[in-house]
């Protein structure tokens, strides 16, 4: 057999992604790992961004209705044109974003579209600046594309908020003796909920257009606001629209993260560019998902309403119940999925470890944040001890999730030093 290793462009994007292990051996991600062992102990598996409820049954219908219509070829390569225009309309309706058809290209979820876009938009040996913690297929898609992944923070704040660190994002774009060729924004923000406001995208606007850098957008979230206040599309918020690249999808809005059904916006020469390269990756997918999707986006988007309520009840759920643990520092999301559990001022372990533990005795499994960090940067510091769990998972998951905290809260009261060290807790 050749060398597997002859080619190592798939080992360079697993290096990138934190997956190689000290023995050269490929590692699974942090998500799949995670899931394994909560299914191996039984626990709560408050890891992964999976949804535990289920897609519309109207949606459902859309899409097997799209089936018995006969939709069941290759799409064509920009999507089939129910999706493209239902796209527009959605951005325009619930965002104010002014998108027009020509302007969209179908991807097989955010990650393809992020992917390809990278691919197509990134010079050999450019670099690509993203704030973190970050989603863990952007720097291996860095990687793929032979540019350089460079990271500015969000910390956590005194007031249980987060905010980037905007001296580090100034040095790291105007300030760059080489400045990067994209600028990548996830908000709201995988994990810490974080929105970036108008303002500061209007900031990372202008900081691009000084050195002429695309800004690239992943707002897989962005029907997931649960504070109240409103998702801002880059796109919107910039002065200069034509150089933001919008990504998103429709797996977390509708709980149909296996659709795999993604898109992208960009001005049209920016999207056939993408679509070059995408069309050789998957050419095409989810046809009948894509025109179920076009319909229901178009003509029934309640479920989304919906979908926001229902989770907000199940963050009321997890969310005072992290709190309960004395000493921990649990972050109320202002949007997405999560909460981010401080554990600094009641172990010694690093989230790993205290994660290992947490699961083995109290059926707690989440995903260390420093998994979505770089080693050795700011942020990998800063969320050292920090675990990230999950409450988009069924009512009754979480339900018993809180209930685990709660029994983590009562033992820690009468045994403060529970956590302190995996010797003295197991
Ligand atoms: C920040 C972020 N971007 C992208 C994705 C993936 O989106 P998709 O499933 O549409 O590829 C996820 C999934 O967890 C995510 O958290």
């Amino acid at each position: 057999m050749p060398d597997v290793m002859r080619a190592d462009l798939w080992h360079q994007m697993a290096d990138a992604a934190g997956l190689v292990n000290a023995d050269g051996t490929i590692g699974e991600t942090i998500y799949g790992q995670m899931t394994k062992l909560a299914a191996q102990i039984g626990a709560v598996n408050l890891g992964q961004g999976a949804p535990g409820t289920e897609p519309p049954a109207a949606l459902i219908d859309a899409a097997a209705q799209a089936m018995r219509e006969g939709f069941n070829q290759y799409a064509p390569g920009q999507g089939f044109p129910a999706l493209l225009d239902a796209v527009a309309k959605q951005r325009r309706r619930d965002f104010g974003q002014e998108v027009r058809p020509e302007q969209v290209l179908y991807t097989c979820g955010a990650t393809e579209g992020l992917t390809a876009a990278i691919l197509a938009l990134l010079p050999r040996g450019g670099s690509l600046l993203t704030f973190e913690p970050f989603y863990d297929s952007y720097p291996a898609a860095v990687a793929a594309a032979g540019g350089e992944l460079r990271t500015v923070p969000i910390m956590p704040t005194a007031d249980g908020g987060f905010a980037p660190d905007w001296t580090s994002f100034d040095e790291a774009v105007t300030g760059a003796a080489t400045p990067p060729s994209i600028i990548l924004i996830n908000t709201p923000h995988n994990p810490t909920g974080f929105m970036f406001s108008p303002e500061d995208l209007a900031r990372i606007g202008e900081a691009a257009a000084a050195v002429d850098a695309w800004v690239l957008t992943d707002e897989v979230y962005e029907q997931l606001v649960l504070d109240g206040g409103t998702h801002v599309p880059p796109a919107v918020a910039i002065a200069d629209p034509s150089r933001v690249v919008t990504v998103s999808s429709a797996g977390k809005s509708w709980n149909a993260t296996g659709w795999k059904v993604g898109w992208v916006i960009a001005e049209p020469e920016v999207r056939e560019a993408i679509q070059t390269v995408k069309q050789f990756l998957t050419f095409t997918a989810s046809g009948p998902m894509q025109v179920g999707l076009g319909r229901m986006l178009s003509e029934d988007p309640s479920f989304v309403d919906e979908n926001r309520k229902s989770l907000r009840e199940r963050a009321e759920m997890l969310v005072p119940a992290c709190r309960s643990v004395p000493g921990a520092i649990a972050s109320t999301p202002a949007a997405g999925y999560f909460t981010v559990m401080d554990f600094s001022a009641l172990t010694d372990l690093d989230a790993f470890e205290l994660n290992d533990l947490l699961a083995h005795r109290y059926s707690l499994v989440g995903i260390p944040v420093p998994a979505l960090c770089r080693p050795g940067s700011a942020a990998h510091e800063a969320y050292r001890t920090s675990i990230r769990y999950s409450f988009c998972k069924s009512a009754a998951d979480v339900d018993r999730g809180a209930q685990l905290f709660r029994v983590l809260a009562a033992e820690l009261r009468t045994n403060p030093e529970a956590l302190r060290s995996a010797a003295v807790a197991r």
